[in-house]
């Protein structure tokens, strides 16, 4: 039966107005006003705003590193679509000694049947050979597009010259590489230097990963590019000292794409302290291990760069590094050694409520701007658009039905991501995801799941790769 969504407000990157929906066949028919409900399950919309599905372009679930992620597909894309995220791209990893088809098989069969949200996978190359190089075409075959490589982790990171010839090869095939910037030799030095010093706590972890260890190998990654002469993207970028290197490099008029994170916006360095970012400070002093993840957030002044910039446009997704490890068992790993504790944290659910309400109500960026780094510019750069990303005749009938007044607390007793803490524990929050459609279908309600495992795979194309001012 078709569906028409009545009297809400759409909001795109541009701009918001009032109109009506028509949906049939999971796709966005007509958009107008007044039109005809005959035939038609209507749902009443009036006072809410209508986002295109939120999209998370950087996720992992069902990891594997120190040990294995407190979510997989089941739970992840779950507490995605209850927080209003439609779409989320995973990373694929081909360990040292893989094909990329091996890896690709190795997500799919964790993610194919069980997920909830609609998905897809960048590749992340932790070696190059020529084989590799062979297979990119497969990916483009199997819609993935976008790729990533490490400047840090051991078992991960490739060197300069493989970055090089890696940014060549993608750019033939019209895709994108997003680069996790960090220095990791440099990494590794200070790391064993406050282990020798006997400084074991998890507040050591930021400092063995400060910004200048960010912002040299986003000046290498940059530089790279620029000899290869490709677009690039940085993901999860931290820090004002990093962003300023990527200004750099856009005002020689390299093409640069950024993303950031909440957590790189909403947290500073203090939550190493107080173990806590909303409320009473925590007594024990490995609590602060709940924020254990790389890059580490920074002080007030990166927050204030980065909100600067997304004020301007001048970074262009906002997405989560979901991560979730549990803090019970797993962030215990690394007790008497910071080194040890597995890497990241939940956040995939909590992200449209928390740029909303940090964001869009203070004032910060608009309705519109947060349309386009949650869902708008991560469709255009990962060859989703306009199939994903924008509320248009037709698109996918992926809707988020915003109640811009409801007022709830985040809390690990409230959420669906299968973890046992939040890093936002505690934050009051106004606005929350009413309904959620997935291609026509309503899969959620104020955060309760109504209708799981309706997600499918999202077969990419190329990046569009939209000018930068
Ligand atoms: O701490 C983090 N971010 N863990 C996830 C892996 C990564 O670096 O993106
Ligand atoms: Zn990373
Ligand atoms: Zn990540």
């Amino acid at each position: 039966m078709r569906k028409l969504i009545r009297g809400g407000t759409i909001v795109t990157a541009e701009k918001s107005y009032v109109s009506d929906i028509l949906i049939e066949n999971e796709k966005i028919i007509k958009i107008g006003e007044n039109l005809s409900q005959d035939d038609c399950e209507v749902i009443d919309a009036s006072g809410r705003l209508l986002f295109p599905g939120f999209i998370d372009a950087h996720t992992h679930f069902d990891l594997k590193t120190i040990t294995t992620t407190a979510d997989d597909f089941y739970t992840g894309t779950k507490a995605a679509i209850a927080g209003g995220t439609t779409s989320v791209i995973d990373f694929a990893t081909a360990d040292r000694g893989m094909t990329l088809m091996e890896a690709l098989d190795v997500w799919h069969k964790k993610a194919d049947g069980k997920s909830s949200c609609d998905y897809g996978f960048h590749m992340s190359f932790s070696e190059w050979n020529e084989g590799l190089s062979k297979e990119v075409d497969l990916m483009t075959e199997n819609g993935i597009t976008s790729y990533k490589l490490y400047m840090a982790y051991d078992n991960l990171r490739v060197s300069d010259s493989d970055i090089f010839e890696i940014l060549k090869r993608i750019d033939q095939v019209g895709g994108i590489v997003g680069t996790h910037c960090e220095n990791g030799d440099m990494v590794t030095q200070l790391t064993n230097q406050l282990k020798g010093e006997g400084k074991l706590s998890p507040k050591y972890h930021p400092v063995s990963r400060p910004a200048e260890v960010e912002a040299e190998a986003i000046f290498r990654y940059l530089t790279i590019a620029e000899l290869a002469g490709v677009p690039v993207n940085i993901v999860h970028l931290s820090s004002k000292l990093g962003y300023d290197v990527a200004e750099q490099f856009r005002k020689k008029g390299n093409k640069v794409y950024i993303e950031t994170c909440p957590q790189y916006l909403l947290m500073d360095d203090s939550v190493y302290e107080k173990g806590v970012l909303f409320g009473e400070e925590d007594d024990d002093e490995f609590a602060s291990a709940k924020f254990v993840m790389s890059p580490p957030p920074r002080k007030q002044a990166d927050k204030d760069c980065l909100w600067d910039a997304l004020r301007e446009d001048r970074i262009d997704c906002i997405s989560t590094d979901h991560c979730s490890f549990n803090y019970k068992d797993d962030k215990e790993l690394g007790r008497g050694d910071f080194s040890k504790i597995p890497n990241g944290c939940p956040g995939v659910e909590h992200r449209p409520a928390l740029i909303y309400n940090f964001g869009v109500l203070t004032k910060k960026i608009t309705k519109e701007k947060m349309c386009a780094y949650l869902s708008t510019n991560p469709a255009k750069l990962y060859g989703m658009y306009p199939q994903k990303g924008v509320i248009a005749e037709g698109s996918d009938a992926d809707i988020v039905i915003w109640d811009t007044d409801k007022k709830w607390t985040i809390s690990a007793d409230n959420q669906n991501q299968n973890c046992d803490y939040t890093p936002y524990e505690g934050a009051n929050i106004t606005g929350a995801p009413e309904k959620v459609l997935l291609r026509g279908n309503i899969i959620s309600k104020y955060g309760k799941i109504i209708n799981e495992n309706k997600g499918q795979y999202i077969f990419r194309g190329k990046s569009i790769l939209y000018d930068k001012k």
